[in-house]
């Protein structure tokens, strides 16, 4: 795995980079204890089980397993590979790694990803170079100037031009020796039917977009005039995933914290808008809608509180009606802001101001007052409105997970339009109950797969061997005794045994630190297994540990002493089904051991 960085510089860069410090960047951490938690980024939870601990410098989250170190974090979280991890870590800390000792195909497999990056970065730079040329870019800075914007903003979203003609950038990139594969892979240029490629952007203003670490995923274009499409977006590649990407995220950040909110809004230019007009916590959907992803990542970076600037038309509406979902059940506050007719942010911004963007927006209805609102707006309150209202309702409110919030929320309808609240919330019962049929369909399909295919369930005897994992990570003086007393040949889960035996030649390679052990772990799920046996705050002695063990050896011999019994027994009374089966599992223990 990490056969070309250097031990000593990993272990340079594990010591400067403090993983509280890394995942306080990307999730909300809060002190407990000795350690830290927070919300888990890995799963959906509303109460914190990722803990984060400074001492072992390692994670785990007791909801849903996952766990390592400040490097395997990264890669999960950021969705990179080990080396670009270590790249980032050392990059951010100024430790210089040797990476020409790499062979040329280490170079190739590690750089891909950021081989790509690069290219958009240089792409970026060149529409930049577009915009900024006297002729080449006269046209798109006219249209940007009678947009007003400023230059300072133009320059902070480092907007572009994509020249006109079909091979401009293609261009650029032979120039630069930029293999046309490579751009075809992160859709810049689309390949000929017979041969060749041309530009996918022409004559457009381009978008950079940027991930929170601000390397360039994607790009948007605008044309200038009123020709069709209006916008053009990267499609999905390697880098760039719509659904779980946000433009605008690189700018807002420090503000979304500052001010613990976030404006959800649908355009580019209304982002731009917004931070010209200082509202620079603003984000946008890449043309798509919002998705639990979407919200989790907000959530996690940016802010407990979202104010979403939907279309006040029927098409808006729509939207507010399935995000609402979303940001309940990721316990997201949200609120909706409804502009005046005819509006979005950047065209209400330029004619009204900052300030009556501040005052409408501190208007904004929380999600589901908007929702009832809206309904009455379109139903009124007759009793077939009401009828209606709460058929409209029911959906929304069926998808409220939790009792209590749910109760809340009928109870504001059902008072809202005077009707009984029970029979509301019967109404929403039987939604929810609907929907938990059709939702628990899939689910139990994908727990029979897992059930046929995975491992028996843990059971006393793997519980055992764990304690002894998390007494091996928790106490390693003992190392030398768990290996004479034998254990490990008992042991019943082979991937224990093969964690154990790592552990032993970890600490035997005078190397006790446990993040450089979980590095040496191919595995995601050992690192997982690793990080919560460590977490484990048990005060191990010499005295404890040794009682441990004998405990456990001996009650493993008996069980050995009991099969062979069983066997003879079994030979005895020429019970041959029984005898087999025996066997089996004499044969399946030997094999466990080796
Ligand atoms: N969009 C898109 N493809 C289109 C139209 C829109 O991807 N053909 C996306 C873009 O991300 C755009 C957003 O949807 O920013 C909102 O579109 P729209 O409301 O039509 O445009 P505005 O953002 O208001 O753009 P402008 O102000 O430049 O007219
Ligand atoms: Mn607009």
């Amino acid at each position: 795995m990490a056969i070309f960085i250097p031990e000593d510089k990993l272990a340079e860069i594990r010591h400067t980079a403090d993983i509280v410090d890394i995942i306080s960047e990307r999730v909300v951490l809060k002190k407990a204890g000795k350690d830290y938690v927070g919300l888990c980024p890995f799963h959906s939870e509303k109460t914190p089980s990722f803990t984060v601990s400074q001492t072992k410098q390692i994670y785990h989250c007791f909801g849903c397993g996952a766990g390592g170190d400040v490097f395997s974090f990264l890669m999960k979280h950021e969705g990179i590979s080990f080396a670009e991890a270590v790249d980032s870590l050392a990059r951010r800390y100024g430790i210089d790694l040797p990476t020409r000792k790499m062979t040329p195909a280490q170079k190739t497999r590690l750089s891909e990803r950021q081989r790509l990056f690069d290219i958009n970065r240089q792409v970026m730079e060149f529409f930049q170079s577009r915009l900024a040329d006297r002729t080449s870019g006269q046209t798109a800075r006219a249209y940007l100037k009678k947009r007003g914007m400023r230059p300072d903003v133009i320059d902070a979203f480092s907007l572009g031009y994509a020249p006109d003609g079909w091979d401009a950038l293609i261009h650029f990139l032979n120039k630069k020796q930029i293999p046309l594969s490579l751009a075809e892979k992160i859709g810049l240029i689309i390949p000929k039917e017979n041969n060749g490629y041309y530009d996918r952007f022409r004559n457009r203003i381009m978008f950079p977009i940027f991930d929170v670490t601000r390397q360039v995923i994607g790009f948007g274009g605008r044309v200038m005039d009123d020709s069709k499409p209006k916008y053009l977006n990267s499609p999905e590649t390697p880098l760039f995933n719509k659904s779980r990407s946000l433009y605008g995220v690189h700018a807002a950040r420090d503000k979304c914290r500052e001010t613990g909110m976030v404006y959800i809004v649908e355009g580019y230019f209304d982002v731009i808008a917004l931070h010209q007009h200082g509202f620079c916590n603003a984000v946008a959907t890449l043309g798509t809608s919002l998705t639990a992803e979407h919200v989790r990542l907000l959530k996690r970076g940016f802010a407990k509180k979202a104010v979403l600037v939907f279309d006040p038309d029927p098409a808006g509406i729509r939207a507010a009606h399935r995000a609402v979902s979303l940001f309940i059940n990721e316990g997201v506050d949200a609120a909706v802001l409804v502009l005046t007719d005819g509006y979005d942010p950047d065209t209400y911004l330029f004619e009204f101001g900052a300030e009556a963007f501040e005052r409408a927006s501190a208007g904004a209805l929380p999600m589901m007052t908007f929702l009832t609102e809206s309904a009455i707006k379109t139903h009124g309150l007759s009793i077939e409105g009401k009828v209606r209202i709460i058929s409209e309702m029911e959906e929304p409110l069926a998808c409220i997970e939790d009792k209590v919030t749910r109760s809340i929320y009928v109870r504001d309808l059902s008072e809202r339009l005077n009707v009984e609240e029970s029979a509301v919330m019967e109404r929403v019962q039987t939604a929810a109950a609907r929907r938990k049929k059709t939702a628990s369909e899939p689910f139990f399909e994908k727990q029979m797969a897992s059930a046929l295919s995975s491992e028996p369930m843990p059971s006393d005897a793997v519980r055992f061997e764990k304690r002894i994992l998390s007494m091996m990570l928790g106490y390693p003086e003992i190392l030398p005794e768990v290996e004479k007393s034998g254990a490990l040949n008992y042991f019943s889960d082979p991937r224990l045994v093969r964690m154990a035996n790592l552990i032993l030649r970890h600490a035997q390679s005078g190397k006790g630190d446990l993040p450089e052990l979980m590095n040496r772990m191919e595995e995601e799920e050992d690192r997982g297994i690793v990080a919560s046996l460590a977490m484990n705050q048990e005060s191990w002695d010499r005295k404890g540990c040794l009682g441990l063990l004998s405990q456990f050896v001996q009650s493993r011999t008996r069980r050995q002493d009991t099969l062979v019994a069983q066997i003879k027994a079994a030979e005895a009374s020429h019970n041959h089904d029984l005898l087999v089966h025996l066997l089996k599992e004499k044969q399946q223990r030997a094999i466990n051991r080796h």
